[in-house]
């Protein structure tokens, strides 16, 4: 048994998504979170900016002992899971296997939209994996970078996040989709709203639930499971403003965030070099 803590991160506050599902699948595990809300947006960055936010990030979380690492973060997941992957030796799971497989897991679906910030979509992350894995699907691939703000402004329900869908998505409707993937960890906030207006008859598509699954079986295949039947603890860091954190980030989470600290882990020194890790 390994009681040591799953870490998690995201840009904001989208990854709550994923603990709260890992929440859910895990309860015995202990989850350390960590929410650069002073750096967010990271969809509008470069590809060295978002790796070198992800690493430091993932040091401060080595540091607070953890035994594996979630990038709950599609653009990070898209940019720097490979890059994160070679730089440290705990085991790193992102979210865009887990949506990709979640996608075919129902049914045949053919036609398959993705939604998700600039850098995500401009990866091409998605459209790769979902034509490996099925060839001859079509994939229709959109950035919505409005979403995020509005999610992070608490502004779900006001007109400004009927107008955005409509201007995103109406190309969609004439499209004949099997399935939309939310592929950014701030969206499933938005799925009753993107439901309503694709119809019924659209499979909305977030990875929160396959990536709990897959951390599951990381643990157990690498016996690093913690104890059963005791009750896990969280502890969320934040690089910005700790209550407004709480205040958007209880909707992700469903329930009130106990434990809430300001970490600036830029100040930290994890012996990068001060212009940037060697990418
Ligand atoms: N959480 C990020 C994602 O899943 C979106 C927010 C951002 O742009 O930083 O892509």
């Amino acid at each position: 048994m390994d009681d040591r803590p799953i870490g998690v991160f995201d840009s904001g506050v989208g990854g709550l998504t994923v603990v709260k599902e890992l929440h859910a699948q895990l309860p015995q595990e202990d989850i350390v979170y960590f929410g650069d809300t002073a750096r967010v947006p990271y969809g509008s960055k470069s590809v060295p900016v978002i790796r070198r936010f992800s690493l430091e990030i993932t040091r401060f979380l080595e540091s607070q002992r953890v035994k594996l690492v979630v990038i709950a973060c599609n653009t990070a997941s898209a940019l720097a899971l490979d890059f994160l992957r070679r730089q440290t030796a705990l085991p790193i799971i992102g979210v865009i296997e887990p949506g990709v497989r979640a996608a075919f897991r129902q049914q045949d679906a053919r036609t398959i939209g993705v939604i998700g910030t600039q850098a995500t979509i401009r990866s091409e992350a998605y459209q790769s994996r979902l034509q490996r894995l099925r060839q001859g699907c079509r994939v229709f691939a959109k950035p919505c970078p409005l979403l995020v703000p509005i999610v992070e402004e608490n502004l779900i329900h006001a007109p400004i996040a009927a107008l955005a869908l409509e201007m995103y998505l109406q190309e969609f409707l004439s499209l004949d989709l099997d399935a939309l993937i939310l592929a950014c960890t701030h969206y499933p906030l938005l799925k009753d709203a993107i439901g309503k207006y694709l119809g019924k008859n659209v499979r909305l598509i977030d990875s929160a639930e396959e990536t709990a699954r897959e951390v599951a079986e990381v643990l157990q295949s690498r016996r690093l499971e913690g104890t059963p039947n005791r009750i896990g603890l969280e502890e969320f860091y934040v690089s910005d403003s700790p209550e407004a954190f709480m205040k958007i980030g209880e909707p992700f989470l469903g329930r009130p965030m106990k434990q809430v600290f300001l970490e600036h882990v830029w100040k930290r020194d994890f012996g990068l070099s001060p212009d940037g890790a060697p990418f």
